[in-house]
């Protein structure tokens, strides 16, 4: 029988984020559906009510959750009724061309729940990453379901589904930050801080973090910076290379999504160094940069979709690390909250008074 539960949605364009009754159809034939029991609010849930993501409203908001799976369809065997998960954007297919090249991380065909969640009237309802979990219940596709220890606490390990799993990876797995680099980190908030954690946890011994605000800032030292730089009141790209012994930054991870924070990225970085953007930035956006400057620095330009993170491989290694003391989940947590609170996390996130508020159920 399909059910109906409480779910956040966005129905169009800027509109404030509404609590309604979702429709949740049994699991069909490699599904699950999932009794969610925590969902960080990332700032990709705002760029999708804004329409910066794509226009097909309405949105079924939240991607970074935990939960507990509650029933499976036919064919499903990784995952079962009573499994603790986190829910990943990245059921790899195994048969794509990026998969046949053994680099998974990368697939082009990752898999979605077949059905939709919609209203009570029948539409259907876009799920933000092809999850949507400010909902007590979730359908998803089973690949989406990543197993792990079933005593951590879901409000931290949720965050593992999209926003710290997307820093640490952008810093360890895109930058290939090591041992002895230096990393600048521009944006601190939940994305920037976890790839300073994990440039910490990588061994860097220069960790610059770059926001315009001393809150994110102060946040930063706690994970691990070594250095912060206010771009309200620095020169950015003059500081990083004073920080750097005037050349720049081994690898520069711009986690805003704006062209002038990626232009300073850019600049910032030393000679054969990695810019990584994982910012999202939206179709408007524009820079424009001298291709002599491209040619001359050597190195590389990449983006980072998810950290270029495998889920089975990389989540139960993030919360062994968290288990072990050696990586703080919960200092992610800045609040916990309702369902019906979701609107006023988006307004203290513009307001920088978050790192992320998680809602939990
Ligand atoms: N690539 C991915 O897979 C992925 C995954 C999750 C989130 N994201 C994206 O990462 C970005 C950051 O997400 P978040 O949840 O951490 O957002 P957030 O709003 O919590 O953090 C953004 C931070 O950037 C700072 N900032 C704003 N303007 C700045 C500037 N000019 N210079 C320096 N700092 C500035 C803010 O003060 C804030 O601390 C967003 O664009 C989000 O959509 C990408
Ligand atoms: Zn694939
Ligand atoms: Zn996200």
């Amino acid at each position: 029988m399909p059910q109906t539960v409480k779910g956040v949605i966005a129905r169009s364009k800027g509109a404030d984020v509404e609590l309604v009754d979702v429709v949740v159809p049994d699991p069909g034939p490699g599904e699950a559906v999932v009794q969610v029991q925590s969902c960080g609010v990332c700032h990709t849930d705002l760029h999708y009510r804004e329409g910066g993501i794509n226009d097909e409203f309405p949105f079924l908001l939240g991607h970074e959750a935990a939960g507990v799976v509650e029933s499976v369809g036919a064919g499903v065997t990784d995952v079962a009724p009573g499994d603790f998960v986190i829910l990943n954007w990245r059921a790899v297919c195994g048969q794509c061309r990026a998969c046949a090249k053994g680099k998974p991380w990368y697939c082009f065909n990752t898999h979605n729940a077949k059905q939709k969640m919609t209203l009570t009237d029948g539409t259907e309802l876009s799920p933000a990453l092809g999850i949507g979990a400010f909902i007590e219940k979730t359908l998803v596709a089973a690949g989406q379901c990543t197993k792990v220890d079933a005593d951590a606490d879901a409000a931290a390990v949720g965050l593992l589904g999209c926003g710290v799993m997307a820093g640490f990876g952008a810093a360890v797995n895109t930058g290939g930050v090591g041992r002895g680099d230096s990393i600048a980190v521009i944006g601190c908030g939940g994305v920037g801080n976890a790839a300073i954690a994990g440039a910490t946890v990588a061994g860097a011994t220069t960790i610059i973090a770059v926001d315009v605000d001393d809150r994110k800032l102060a946040g930063a030292r706690s994970f691990g910076a070594t250095h912060t730089i206010n771009g309200k009141d620095e020169d950015v790209v003059e500081r990083i290379r004073e920080l750097t012994g005037g050349f720049g930054a081994d690898v520069v991870v711009e986690a805003v999504g704006r062209p002038e924070t990626y232009e300073q990225a850019f600049y910032a970085r030393d000679l054969a160094g990695t810019v990584v953007l994982v910012g999202v930035p939206t179709p408007d956006q524009q820079v424009t940069l001298p291709m002599i400057e491209i040619f001359g620095r050597g190195g590389a330009l990449k983006s980072s979709w998810y950290g270029d993170c495998l889920p089975s491989r990389d989540f139960p290694m993030l919360v062994d690390l968290y288990r072990q003391g050696r990586f703080d989940l919960d200092a992610f947590v800045s609040e916990r909250i309702g369902l019906g609170d979701v609107e006023a996390a988006f307004d203290k996130m513009e307001r920088g008074e978050v790192l992320r508020s998680v809602v939990v159920l």
